[in-house]
């Protein structure tokens, strides 16, 4: 058994009728990996080939629009037919996600330490000055000194950002 397992999963989207293409698009077909402790594994592959719809079906991120087939084990628990009480257990503490575009992932009106520190108050991993502090220390780990935690998103400049989304992808020790 592997941390995660990803068998035979399919996304497909639903289209307006209206639209040019109508129906739906088969965004991931038949995607099938598997993943233990320590490994990396890169997906690779032309724009617009599933990538980003893989990562966001296992972190059950995909909106209302996507239909979903196929198994996701975490620890050889099933996280996709239970549905979002399922996943939602494992976002950002076991599986977290360093977007594509980091504004995407940052919220404009609040400052980025608070940003970083909500994950470890919403998982009870740390509160208050104790998660303003690791928070700092994730801002230093990446590269961004502590100070800048009372900055907010847009002062950032675009790599500062795409890191600081970094540090909030390993707030809760994925
Ligand atoms: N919310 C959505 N609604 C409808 N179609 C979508 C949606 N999100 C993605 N798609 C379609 O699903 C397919 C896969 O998109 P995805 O974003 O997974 O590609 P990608 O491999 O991450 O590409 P890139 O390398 O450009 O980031 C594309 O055809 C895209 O147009
Ligand atoms: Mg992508």
């Amino acid at each position: 058994m592997s941390l995660l397992e990803v068998e035979d999963l399919h996304v497909w989207f639903d289209l307006p009728q209206r639209s040019h293409h109508g129906g739906q698009v088969h965004a991931a077909a038949g995607v099938s990996f598997a993943l233990d402790a320590g490994e990396r594994f890169g997906l690779v592959g032309e724009s617009g080939c599933g990538k980003t719809t893989t990562v966001l079906a296992l972190m059950g991120l995909l909106p209302p629009n996507a239909l979903l087939a196929g198994e996701v084990r975490v620890d050889g628990r099933s996280i996709l037919a239970g549905g979002e009480d399922s996943v939602r257990s494992h976002r950002w503490t076991d599986m977290a996600m360093v977007f594509q575009g980091a504004m995407n992932a940052l919220n404009p009106v609040k400052k980025i330490g608070w940003q970083i520190a909500e994950p470890m108050a919403f998982h009870g991993i740390a509160h208050g000055a104790a998660a303003r502090r690791r928070a700092g220390e994730l801002l230093e780990m990446v590269g961004i000194p502590a100070a800048a935690a009372e900055r907010y998103p847009h002062e950032f400049s675009g790599g500062m950002r795409q890191r600081a989304s970094i540090a909030m992808a390993l707030a809760c020790q994925p």
